[in-house]
């Protein structure tokens, strides 16, 4: 069984065919950095209209690249129902439809997040539960417990900010440009992670996180030393930022008795995050699941991936299902 899966939530376009295993049969990424760079961040507007012109092509080139098919080409579509920008996610969730009824086949509604954890699936087929799932993108930050597929239990979430945002803003404000986690990471080599001492918020408490509090203490520390390198506020922000997230993704699997931690979503690329929960995982004895950089950013090799799960265990979606901008996890049964 091959099945389409289209990604569209936020800025990039993207389409795959996925076999059973699950395996990736083909994969195929238009990113819009270049379109939103140079306004700091995505424009929700043009963000939809440049999927409606690339979705087409997109879903051509991942369909030619999986080889010669048969008619229908696949065996059904998966698509981001949500989260994510409602007019994006409706051109998604539209040309799935369409597509579905041409050819005939079941068409399944994916949540976004699910995507995120099935991209692990992805690049270890052998996963073993229970795992903490450390979810960190531009618009997420949860830490879940996966006791097996289809079955999470939230166990803490962020209060204001997602860790991506924080990293977004903080390269917007100290002039390093769009996507900020790319451009920290790559600065904060040259710089001192101890020049700055800067807040690790609920650090030592809870499973739920804050970083919009450090956002403004980076902003208040450059006001008072302008002449503070941009290499050093980079370093002490990243390297708050990521004692946090390793701090509590280790308590959360000592707590539940995890095999391990995984990590996910965009934020899961930093360098310095990477080697730090593997670390962790060693001194306390698991395992350190840490994605390859094409499955910690938005692509619909994962959303191919739960789809196929979902269609398995609880069948198509209805043709009347809608795209949901708040979305959250949910249990499968
Ligand atoms: O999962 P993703 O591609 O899209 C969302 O669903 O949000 O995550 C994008 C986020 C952005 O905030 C970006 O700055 C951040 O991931 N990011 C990074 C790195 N690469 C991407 N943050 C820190 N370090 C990185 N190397
Ligand atoms: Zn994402």
């Amino acid at each position: 069984m091959r099945v389409l899966g289209i990604e569209t939530s936020c800025d990039e376009t993207a389409a795959a065919v996925v076999a059973p295993g699950p395996t990736v049969v083909s994969s195929v990424v238009s990113s819009q950095v270049d379109l939103h760079a140079r306004f700091g961040g995505v424009v929700p507007e043009l963000a939809g209209r440049a999927h409606l012109e690339r979705l087409t092509p997109v879903i051509d080139e991942a369909l030619s690249r999986a080889g010669p098919a048969g008619e229908p080409p696949v065996d059904a579509v998966a698509v981001t129902c949500g989260p994510g920008l409602m007019g994006s996610l409706l051109v998604g969730l539209s040309h799935a439809k369409g597509l579905a009824m041409a050819w005939d086949v079941p068409f399944v509604g994916v949540n976004h997040l699910e995507g995120h954890l099935f991209a692990s699936l992805l690049d270890h087929p052998d996963l073993d539960w229970p795992l903490v799932v450390l979810l960190v993108s531009g618009g997420h930050t949860v830490l879940v417990l996966v006791e097996g597929l289809g079955r999470y239990r939230l166990l803490g979430q962020t209060l204001d900010d997602a860790a991506g945002e924080a990293f977004d803003k903080v390269a917007r404000y100290l002039g390093l440009g769009y996507p900020g986690g790319p451009a920290i990471d790559r600065v904060a080599r040259e710089g001192d992670p101890r020049a700055f001492a800067f807040p690790r918020a609920m650090r030592d408490e809870g499973f739920d996180f804050s970083f919009s509090g450090l956002k403004t203490a980076v902003v208040r520390s450059v006001d008072k030393a302008p002449d503070a390198s941009s290499e050093d506020v980079a370093a002490s922000f990243q390297e708050a930022v990521v004692d946090v997230l390793v701090a509590k993704a280790r308590r959360a699997a000592a707590a539940t008795g995890a095999r391990g931690v995984c990590l996910a979503g965009g934020v899961a690329a930093n360098s310095l995050l990477r080697r730090r929960i593997e670390e962790a995982c060693a001194q306390d004895g698991i395992e350190a699941l840490v994605p390859t950089m094409a499955m910690c950013t938005d692509n619909a090799a994962m959303i191919a991936a739960a789809g196929q799960w979902r269609l398995a265990h609880g069948g198509p979606s209805p043709w009347s299902l809608g795209a949901e901008p708040n979305l959250f996890l949910a249990d499968a049964d």
